[in-house]
C-alpha cells in the first residue's frame, strides 16, 4: 500500500466559483471578502482545501479565464490585501488555498498581447502564436475554437493570424518560447511566496501545439447538433509529447515549496490522461479525473471504469475523482436528486482525492436561464445546443432570506426558485438532508484512514449494486451502492471473498432506519448507498 501522507492525498478539495459564492459589497457578484466570511461553513463541512476559479484582473470575456494581469486581484473580487487576509484566515482554520492558474492564454488586453500585436518584429511577437495566412488566403489551418468557429483571428495591421483555442479575446501563449515559460514561472512564484498551497492549471493539455501546425483530422463520428469543436479530432492542436517537459518544469518549481500541489485540468481518454502524471511522476500530482462526470450510471460501467483507472495509474500515481465543476451540468441534474446522494457516497469513499463543486453538497441543480439572459460566451456563440454553463454557476443558496443570502444587490445570475427549501441553513438543521450526508461522509473519511488513504478492492455482486472494499492494516469497510430505483438484493455468492466477517452499518443515504442488515441476502432500498464496517 502506498504510504500517503500529504494533505492533497488525504483531504477533500472544495471548488468555489468566486462570482457565485458570496457577495460582500452588494454588487451582485461574489468576492474574496464573501468567501472569507463563509470559511466557518467550510470548516463545519470539513473540507481540507479550497480551489477558487480565477480572481485576477480580467475583462471577463470568459469570466476570469481571460487574464489581463497575473499578479493582482480584479477589483470585482477585492484587492491583494483582501487576498492576503483570505490566505491568513484559511490557514488559521487549516484550510489550504489552491489558485487557478491560466497559462495557456491571456486576455487580448494583457499588456503582453497588446505589445505582441503591435509589431510584426517586436520583442513580444513570438510570445503568442502568429502565422501567415494559408497559401490560398484564409486561416493558416483548420483548427477550431472550443467555443465554435475558426481558432484563428486575422489581424489586419500585420496581415497575420493569431491562434486562440477559446475566444478571440483569449489569444494562446506560445509555450515553445522560453521567455513565456519564465514569465509564467515568475507568476507561480509570486503566488507561492504569498502562501498559496498550489494551482489548478487550466487546460494544461493545450499548452503545446503541433510544431508544424498540421490540419486536425475530420471526426467521422460527428453528430449534428453537437458543438462545432467536435467536427475535428484534436490531434495536433493539443496533447503534444513536449507538453510533459513543460509540466515537469512547473513541478520542479512547485517542489521547491514544501507541501504544495499541482493539479491539471485534462479532458482526455484514460490512456492519455494518466500520461500527465509524468515520467517517474514528474508531472501533475493530480491530473483531474473527470470520468465520473461522463460515465454511464450503472454498476457494470462504473465498476469497469474504476477498475481500468486503478489499473492504468502509474506506480505511485495518486488517484483522484471529480463529480462536478463550473463547466459541467450539475450532478443533481445529471443523475437526479436521489442518485446525487449515492454519488456523494461514491465520491467520498473511492480511493483518491475527491473534488466537490460548491452547491452540490446542498443538492443544487442546474438553474434554467431565461431566454435572452445567457452570460456564458460559449452559449452566446453556439446557442441552443445546451453548451451554456450559466445553469451550473448560479449563486450559492445560504438561507431563505432575499437572494438566498448571496447578495443584497441584484445577483449576476438568477437564483434557483427552490432556494427557500434548498439552502445551507435549512439543510444543516435537517436530519437526513444531503448536506448532513456530505458532512457525515467527510467526517467518516477523516476518522478512518482506511477510507481516505487505504486500499481498494471491487466486490463482484453480479447485479445492479456497485460494491467495493476499503481497508488498511486495522480496519475494513464495505460500500454498497444501489444505482437503481428498485430495491436490490446483494448476491453474496458472486464473490465469496467479500462476505466474511460481521457487518455493522456505519452510514446509509437512507439514515439509521431500523432494518435487519444481518438478514441474508442483504437488501438495499432503492437509491440507497450504504457503508458497513466489517469485523473479523
Ligand atoms: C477551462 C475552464 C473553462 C474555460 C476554459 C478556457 O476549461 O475550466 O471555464 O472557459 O478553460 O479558459
Ligand atoms: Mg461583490
Amino acid at each position: 500500500m502506498t504510504l500517503a501522507t500529504d494533505w492533497w492525498q488525504r483531504g477533500v478539495i472544495y471548488h468555489v466559483y468566486p462570482r457565485s459564492f458570496q457577495d460582500s459589497d452588494s454588487d451582485g457578484i461574489g468576492d474574496l471578502a464573501g468567501i472569507r466570511s463563509r470559511l466557518d461553513y467550510l470548516t463545519w463541512l470539513g473540507i481540507d482545501a479550497l480551489w477558487i476559479s480565477p480572481v485576477y484582473p480580467s475583462p471577463m470575456a470568459d469570466f476570469g479565464y481571460d487574464v489581463s494581469n497575473y499578479c493582482d486581484i480584479d477589483p470585482l473580487f477585492g484587492t491583494l490585501a483582501e487576498f492576503d487576509a483570505l490566505v491568513e484566515s484559511a490557514r488559521a482554520r487549516d484550510i489550504k488555498l489552491i489558485l487557478d492558474l491560466v497559462p495557456n492564454h491571456t486576455s487580448d488586453r494583457h499588456p503582453w498581447f497588446v505589445e505582441s500585436r503591435k509589431h510584426r518584429h517586436g520583442p513580444k511577437r513570438d510570445w503568442y502564436i502568429w502565422r501567415d495566412p494559408s497559401t490560398g488566403g484564409g486561416p493558416p489551418n483548420n483548427w477550431l475554437s472550443n467555443f465554435g468557429g475558426s481558432a484563428w483571428e486575422y489581424d489586419p495591421v500585420s496581415g497575420q493570424y493569431y491562434y486562440h483555442a477559446f475566444l478571440k479575446e483569449q489569444p494562446d501563449l506560445n509555450w515553445r518560447n522560453r521567455e513565456v515559460r519564465n514569465a509564467i514561472y515568475d507568476v507561480m512564484r509570486f503566488w507561492l511566496e504569498r502562501g498559496v498551497d498550489g494551482f489548478r492549471v487550466d487546460v494544461i493539455w493545450h499548452l503545446i501545439k503541433d510544431a508544424e501546425f498540421r490540419d486536425n483530422p475530420i471526426n467521422r463520428a460527428y453528430q449534428q447538433g453537437r458543438p462545432e469543436i467536435e467536427r475535428l479530432l484534436q490531434i495536433h492542436s493539443a496533447d503534444q509529447p513536449e507538453v510533459h517537459g513543460v509540466i515537469a518544469e512547473m513541478r520542479r518549481l512547485i517542489e521547491r515549496y514544501p507541501g504544495r500541489v499541482l493539479i491539471g485540468e485534462i479532458y482526455l481518454p484514460l490512456n492519455r490522461l494518466v500520461a500527465y502524471y509524468g515520467e517517474g511522476l514528474s508531472g501533475a500530482h493530480l491530473p483531474f479525473n473527470f470520468q465520473l462526470i461522463h460515465a454511464g450510471w450503472n454498476a457494470r460501467t462504473l465498476a469497469s471504469m474504476i477498475n481500468e483507472y486503478e489499473t492504468a495509474l502509474p506506480k505511485g500515481g495518486w488517484p483522484n475523482w471529480v463529480l462536478g465543476n463550473h463547466d459541467q451540468h450539475r450532478v443533481a441534474t445529471r443523475l437526479g436528486a436521489d442518485q446525487a446522494r449515492v454519488a456523494a457516497v461514491l465520491l467520498l469513499t473511492l480511493r483518491g482525492t475527491p473534488t466537490l463543486y460548491y452547491g452540490d453538497e446542498i443538492g443544487m441543480a442546474d438553474v434554467p436561464i431565461p431566454p435572452g439572459s445567457a452570460r456564458d460566451p460559449w452559449e452566446l456563440r453556439e446557442p441552443g445546443l445546451g453548451v451554456g454553463r450559466d445553469p451550473q454557476r448560479t449563486p450559492m443558496q445560504w438561507d431563505e432570506s432575499l437572494n438566498a443570502g448571496f447578495t443584497t444587490g441584484k445577483p449576476w445570475l438568477p437564483l434557483s426558485d427552490d432556494y427557500a427549501k434548498c439552502n445551507v441553513a435549512k439543510l444543516a438543521s435537517t436530519d437526513g438532508s444531503i448536506l448532513r450526508l456530505y458532512r457525515d461522509l467527510i467526517d467518516l473519511r477523516r476518522r478512518h484512514r482506511a477510507l481516505s488513504i487505504g486500499g481498494f478492492r471491487l466486490i463482484t455482486t453480479g447485479g445492479e449494486i456497485l460494491a467495493y472494499e476499503r481497508f488498511d492494516e486495522s480496519e475494513r469497510f464495505q460500500v454498497f451502492l444501489n444505482l437503481t430505483r428498485e430495491p436490490q438484493r446483494i448476491d453474496e455468492g458472486a464473490d465469496p471473498s467479500g462476505a466474511s466477517g460481521a457487518r455493522a452499518l456505519v452510514l446509509s443515504t437512507h439514515g439509521r432506519v431500523e432494518r435487519d442488515f444481518k438478514a441474508q441476502p442483504l437488501t438495499l432500498e432503492e437509491n440507497e448507498g450504504a457503508i458497513f464496517k466489517i469485523s473479523n
